[in-house]
């Protein structure tokens, strides 16, 4: 059988999103309920930056089913410098039943899914950070069912977070409103793709440079950090490009009243967001703590066929 990976969300259709979000709602009412099934299978974790959530919840999530994991640090390996990808997929795949990547490059992740035997699942590339918005579509839906009637803002950078945002937004019909400064807005293709899939939902991809036009009339404002890693020497050019972009007090004035906060984290207060995240209306910790549910079944479907 051939073997599933998940790299970007172009890869899974709106009914696999859906059963995902069934399987994880499944989950994290019985987070024990399926201790056996990947008893003596092995994770491999290979990080080449650092990672709160996505490691902790994947490990988490892999002792709860029952297997192991193998956490390998960006020095461990040295994917790319130490030896080529190729070398690291094709010897760490005769090992371990799943990889789990985080690369800079996005690049890095496609070869090491190529030359790998086993699923390798995207854990944050400069382009996409699937898990993430799959958690993030979950994590709405526990708060608004139906998803068709929901418009969220982002408003920052167009980085890999607001890539697959886009994508999952679009195949599950949640409608969105961009705000980036000039120049920092999200993948050209997968704003096109996700506009003409959002269209066949019957919802609405806008993106302009104004964050206010942006989250008047959201439900949810979304930001993420301005200086992504590896792009820590543009960090003064950002600040300043960013400046507009702050969700604060008087940005949430001017979305829907009680509209929810999300933030991927890790977050820089002071930066893209204020205090406002420790807010009523913020939804950050169930965003990270569902990363853990919606993981457990990403593996379930991935590694375990179902
Ligand atoms: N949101 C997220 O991926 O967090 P980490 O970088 O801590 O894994
Ligand atoms: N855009 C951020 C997300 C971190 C989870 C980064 O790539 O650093």
């Amino acid at each position: 059988m051939k073997k599933r990976d998940l790299i970007t969300l172009e890869a899974l259709s709106s009914r696999e999103i859906f059963s995902i979000m069934k399987l994880a709602r499944k989950l994290k009412k019985a987070p024990l309920s399926r201790k056996k099934v990947f008893r003596d299978k092995t994770l491999a974790l290979l990080f080449q930056k650092p990672s709160n959530r996505t490691r902790i919840s994947f490990e988490v999530a892999m002792v709860h089913l029952g297997g192991h994991v193998l956490y390998l640090n960006p020095q461990e390996i040295a994917m790319g410098t130490r030896e080529p990808v190729k070398d690291v997929a094709c010897v760490v795949s005769r090992y371990v039943d799943g990889i789990v990547g985080r690369v800079f490059s996005h690049q890095d992740i496609v070869s090491l899914a190529r030359y790998s035997d086993v699923p390798v699942i995207n854990g944050l590339s400069d382009l996409a950070h699937p898990c993430q918005a799959l958690s993030d579509i979950f994590t709405i839906r526990e708060r608004i069912r139906r998803l068709r009637k929901v418009t969220l803002a982002y408003v920052g950078d167009g980085n890999n977070v607001l890539n697959s945002l886009l994508m999952v937004c679009a195949k599950t019909g949640v409608s969105m409103k961009i705000a980036t400064p000039e120049g920092y807005g999200p993948s050209r293709e997968i704003f096109d793709e996700a506009s003409k899939i959002a269209k066949s939902k019957r919802a609405v991809m806008e993106m302009s440079t104004d964050p206010y036009e942006a989250v008047r009339g959201s439900d949810i404002v979304y930001t993420d950090v301005w200086v992504s890693m590896g792009r820590e020497e543009e960090r003064d050019k950002r600040l300043r490009d960013f400046e507009r972009f702050q969700v604060n007090e008087r940005l949430m004035k001017a979305a829907k009243k009680n509209a929810l906060i999300m933030h991927c984290l890790p977050a820089h207060r002071g930066e893209e967001i204020t205090d406002v995240i420790d807010g009523k209306n913020s939804i950050v910790y169930d965003q990270a703590e569902n990363r853990m549910h919606v993981q457990k079944a990403i593996l379930l479907k991935i590694l375990g066929r179902g």
